[in-house]
């Protein structure tokens, strides 16, 4: 029997294949439950044709696209599936830009994008999965736990 996880949703979007153990990142990423009323339903470490896999699912909600930017870097493999009465209306895989662009702050404190200079971060992508950027301005390569900690 096939066992069931979470329920289907009516309305809404689910983030699925998130890279096992980001589901706390994406909430964050989100706002939850912070600034959200929506109801959201979180898997962790669920099995999948590839190996362990997170999902979140959250209920009468679109995800506006500055949110599935932050999403990529911290998941390449998820995909967005907005739900519309029951059925995948649309499905998405996210995206990482060749240049990352006012989102992730650079981790040195000398660089001029966290000066007072008015210079928005900029990051150029090495790598996408698994994800490698460099500070355009400073060559700073953060790893993937210190990109996700400096997710704007
Ligand atoms: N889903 C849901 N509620 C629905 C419909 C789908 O929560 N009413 C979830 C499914 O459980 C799945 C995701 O949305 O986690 C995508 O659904 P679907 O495309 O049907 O699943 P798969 O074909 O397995 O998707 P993929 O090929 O992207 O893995
Ligand atoms: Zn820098």
């Amino acid at each position: 029997m096939k066992e069931l996880k979470i329920q289907p949703i009516k309305n809404g979007t689910v983030i699925d294949h998130i890279t096992a153990g980001n589901a706390v990142k994406v909430l964050r990423i989100l706002g939850i439950p912070k600034s959200s009323t929506s109801i959201v339903s979180v898997a962790i470490n669920v099995k999948s044709k590839y190996g362990k896999k997170d999902i979140v699912k959250v209920e009468n909600r679109e995800l506006d696209p500055h949110e599935v930017d932050k999403i990529a870097l911290i998941s390449p493999k998820a995909t967005i599936n907005i739900i519309r009465d029951y059925e995948v209306a649309e499905k998405h895989r996210v995206k990482i830009p060749d240049e990352i662009i006012g989102i992730v702050n650079c981790s040195n404190p000398t660089c001029v994008s966290n000066s007072k200079e008015p210079v928005k971060s900029r990051f150029i992508v090495l790598n996408k999965d698994p994800i490698q950027i460099k500070c355009y301005y400073c060559e700073r390569e953060p790893d993937e736990e210190d990109i996700a900690e400096r997710i704007i």
